[in-house]
This record gives structure tokens, C-alpha cells and sequence, in this order.
């Protein structure tokens, strides 16, 4: 006689950095799915943003900083900040769409993270100014978004943010965005990887820094 099939049950959930990132294949995704499809590539946590959090773990930061985390998507690096380092965090993405997802992963690490729809360039120096860091992962993928990403942390440093830092796997226009950055206001690109609880390769745009 046949043996009855053992159920074996699905890992939907990551886990790493302190904190939780779900799977388009959990049920919660999948129900939001229905309703919100982003529509910029913020459809999935993306891995450059673990190395922001690696990068952010051996740097420190001090407790209660401000962070903007430009282009979240579903907020991983920004939700990560508010977890360890107890920041203020808002997350800025020109796609609403992706706020229910961030909504999501903030309720079910016990953070609270303020949204806020507009793109890159729309941010004022006054709005900058109230930021000690901004970061971002895989935020310059195209072509058009170097000089916006470009404008970006020019302004913010214009601005007074102590620290930006972008992170990419190393896609051309970051590097050509990356280069112009270092030229012009300082910085410097830093090859980072992870291989622990996820495996994780970047190159990690670095201008500034934090008390
Ligand atoms: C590849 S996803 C990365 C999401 C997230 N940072 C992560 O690491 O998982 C890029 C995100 O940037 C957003 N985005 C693209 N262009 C933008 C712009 N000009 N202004 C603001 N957000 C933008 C997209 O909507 C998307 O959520």
C-alpha cells in the first residue's frame, strides 16, 4: 500500500539582520498582489539592501538618527534601521504601490515607518535637511536614473545629511553615477558581501559619514 504524502510546509518568511522579509510566495504577498502591483521592480526585497544593513552593522549608528530610505519598495534597509538603531525612519518611493508591502513588513517586525510618494527629484534641501542619513538599494538601474540619483545625494549633502549610502550589484549606471559623485562631492565605492544567514554581493556608494 502507498505511504500517505508527509505535508511539508513552505518557507515563506527570511530572517536575517534581526529581522523578517517575506516571500512573493507567502499568502499575506499574495493576497496584497491582488489589489497593488508595483510597477517600478519594488515587487520583492532586493539584495543590495542586505548589504546596506551588513555595511550598517559593523559602521554603527547612533541611536535615534533620521533616515530616509529613497526608492524603499517594501522598506528593508529603512525597517532595519528602526529595529536595531531604534531610527526614524520614512521611506520614499515615486510608486505608491509599494507601501502596502512596506506597511506589511513594518507591522510584522513591530516598527513604524513613515511613507511618503514622490521621486527622487522632488525632494526640497529643506526636507534633506532633516535627515542624518539616506540610503538607498538598487535604486540606479537605468540609465535615466543617474542624474536624478546623482541630484540626490549632491542635495542631500548640500543639506547637511551626515552619511549617504547607495547600493547596487553593479549595474553601469550606478558605476557611471557612483564615479561622477566621487569627482565632484567625495566618496568612495566599497565592494561588500555577505554569506551568512543570506548571501548577499554589492557595490556600496559611500559619501560622508556619522558621529
Ligand atoms: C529595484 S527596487 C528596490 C527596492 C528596495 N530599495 C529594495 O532594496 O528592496 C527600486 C525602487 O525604487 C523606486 N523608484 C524608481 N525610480 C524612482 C524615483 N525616480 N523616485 C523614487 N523612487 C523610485 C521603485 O518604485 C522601486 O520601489
Amino acid at each position: 500500500m502507498a505511504k500517505p504524502k508527509k505535508k511539508t510546509k513552505k518557507i515563506t518568511e527570511r530572517r536575517a539582520y534581526g529581522i523578517t522579509v517575506l516571500k512573493a510566495s507567502d499568502s499575506r504577498i499574495r493576497k496584497l498582489r491582488k489589489k497593488h502591483e508595483p510597477n517600478i521592480h519594488g515587487n520583492k526585497v532586493w539584495n543590495s539592501s542586505w548589504c546596506i544593513m551588513d555595511f550598517l552593522t559593523s559602521q554603527g549608528l547612533p541611536n535615534g538618527v533620521s533616515v530616509l530610505e529613497a526608492g524603499c519598495g517594501w522598506g528593508p534597509a529603512g525597517i532595519f534601521c528602526a529595529k536595531k538603531f531604534d531610527a526614524r525612519v520614512t521611506g520614499l518611493d515615486a510608486d505608491a504601490a509599494v507601501f502596502p508591502y512596506l506597511n506589511l513588513h513594518a507591522e510584522i517586525n513591530g516598527v513604524e515607518i513613515t511613507t511618503y510618494e514622490a521621486t527622487f527629484d522632488k525632494l526640497k534641501k529643506k526636507q534633506l535637511s532633516e535627515y542624518n542619513l539616506v540610503i538607498g538599494g538598487d535604486i540606479c538601474f537605468w540609465d535615466e536614473m543617474k542624474k536624478p540619483v546623482y541630484k540626490l545625494v549632491e542635495k542631500s549633502m548640500n543639506s547637511g545629511v551626515g552619511q549617504v549610502i547607495i547600493a547596487d550589484p553593479g549595474r553601469p549606471p550606478f558605476h557611471k553615477m557612483a564615479e561622477k559623485v566621487i569627482k565632484r562631492i567625495g566618496g568612495e565605492v566599497k565592494e561588500w558581501s555577505v554569506d551568512d544567514e543570506v548571501k548577499a554581493n554589492a557595490y556600496l556608494l559611500i559619501v560622508g559619514s556619522l558621529p
